[in-house]
Order: C-alpha cells, then structure tokens, then sequence
C-alpha cells in the first residue's frame, strides 16, 4: 500500500478541521500550526504555535478561514520557501480544464467547470458552484452552497457569503462582501458590502474602507504561478 504524505494544516480553528478532514483521504495530517491554539491538539494532531520546528519539505496548506490572514500567512510562507498545496475534497468536482493556483481548498460537492480560474489561496466551500470561465482571485471564498454563474470575477480577497447567487458576467470587486442569500445582478466596486434580492449596498464601499476594515495593509495583489507548476501539484 502507497504511503500517504504527511502535511502540515496552518490554522487550528474551524476552517482548519474542516480541510483537515477534506484532506485525510488523500495525506496523513501530521500536525497543525496556529499562532494562537485553542487546544493543545485536534483530532488527536499536535497543535505546534511555530513552523519552525515542522521540516521544510513538508507540504503546507494554510487553513484560514479569515481572507486577509490567510493571505498574510500564505505570503510568509511561501518567503521562506515552504511548500504549499491544494486540498480537494475528492467528492468535489473540477474541470480538466479549470486553471488551478496553489493554497487553495475546494470542498465536498464543490463543482468548478470548464475553464475557470481559482487563483492561489482561494476558497471554494462545500457544495458552491464556479461556472465555466468564472475567475475566483487570490484569497478570495466562495461560501458555502454559493453560485456563480457563467464568466463571473470575483475579486482578490472577496467573500460571496452562503447561499449567495451571482447573475452570469458580473464582475465583483476587490475586498467585497456578498451577504448570505444575496442575488448580485450588477458589478460591485472594490469595497462593497452587498446584501439582499437583489443585493443592495449595504455602505459606501469605497476602496479606502475596505482597506481601512484589513487593518490598513495593501489591497490584494495576486501571487501568480504558472498552471504547469499549479498542475504538478495537483
Ligand atoms: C453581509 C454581512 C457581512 C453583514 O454583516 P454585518 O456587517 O455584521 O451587518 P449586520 O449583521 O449588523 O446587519 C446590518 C443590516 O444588514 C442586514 N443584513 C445582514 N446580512 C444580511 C443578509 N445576508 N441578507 C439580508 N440582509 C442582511 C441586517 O438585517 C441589518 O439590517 P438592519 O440595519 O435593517 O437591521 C453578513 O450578515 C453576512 O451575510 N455574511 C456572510 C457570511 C457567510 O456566509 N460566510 C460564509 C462562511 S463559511
């Protein structure tokens, strides 16, 4: 029998249990990293609060469901050359031809068809629905049981919130926030909270607040890896 690789979940709160579990058909989790654990293990795993001492060849997805810290951690790790992966859930299911960064975590009964992109970090939760040649940038989550229709962006570090539908071609902003259930019909700016049927904006959205709301670090630039290098670790 293959022995399954061991890898390493950066993040110890729900999200972390949750791509832990996704991943276990297909790894052997061997430890969890969280700066701030609330337990000293899960699921019988050791929660360390430094990668430090984790080897460096260790496979790594970092398991955060806030977007903004996920990206922070996600870019220090990759600085200190660690190796990062994708967890897929296997019952999720993803086009041959769907283009695929690195970091990023689709969950059971997730579909991404033909010709989409989910750029690096991203999360497809369970049951949500990325049409064909929708763009998922990096950081960004598409909650649970969300769907977006056909050529859909959603921008770096968006959250389409549960249940959330979004109307063929509309292009969401950078930093946005789709309430639950919402039905977004036209294009968001960066920065919007948008809630309802349709949605509505629920403040100003300036691209300032949004920044303003992450603590004041710069708006997503998104960290690029070729398909072939995102394929191979598949
Ligand atoms: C949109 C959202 C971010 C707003 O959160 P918030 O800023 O804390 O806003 P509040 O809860 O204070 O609500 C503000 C107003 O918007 C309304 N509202 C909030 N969320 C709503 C939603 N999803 N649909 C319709 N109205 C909503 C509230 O009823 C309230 O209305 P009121 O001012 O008339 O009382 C949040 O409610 C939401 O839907 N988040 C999505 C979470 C999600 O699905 N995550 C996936 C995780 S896996």
């Amino acid at each position: 029998m293959t022995e399954r690789e061991p890898l390493l979940i950066y993040g110890a709160g729900d999200h972390g249990m949750v791509v832990a579990e996704a991943a276990s058909t297909r790894w052997t989790v061997a430890a969890f990293v969280d700066e701030y654990p609330k337990s000293t293990s899960i699921f019988g795993m050791p929660v360390m609060t430094s990668i430090e001492a984790a080897p460096d060849a260790l496979s790594i997805i970092v398991a955060i469901g806030h977007n903004m810290a996920r990206r922070r951690i996600f870019a220090d790790l990759c600085g200190y050359g660690r190796r990062m992966v994708n967890v897929i859930h296997p019952t999720a299911v993803v086009s041959p031809s769907a283009l695929l960064g690195l970091g990023i975590y689709i969950g059971p009964h997730a579909v991404v068809n033909a010709q989409a992109s989910i750029e690096n970090g991203a999360i497809v939760n369970s049951g949500a629905i990325v049409e064909h040649h929708s763009q998922v940038c990096a950081f960004a989550h598409v909650g649970p049981g969300a769907v977006l229709a056909g050529r859909v962006h959603v921008g770096p570090m968006s959250l389409i919130g549960a249940g959330a539908s979004v109307r063929p071609g509309v292009s969401i902003g950078d930093c946005c926030t789709v309430g639950a259930g919402a039905a977004v019909v036209s294009d968001l700016p960066n920065g919007t909270t948008a809630v309802g049927v349709p949605a509505r904006s629920l403040d100003a959205g300036a691209r300032g607040d949004a920044a303003a709301r992450s603590g004041g670090q710069p708006l997503a630039d998104a960290v690029v890896v070729s398909p072939e290098q995102a394929a191979s670790d598949l």
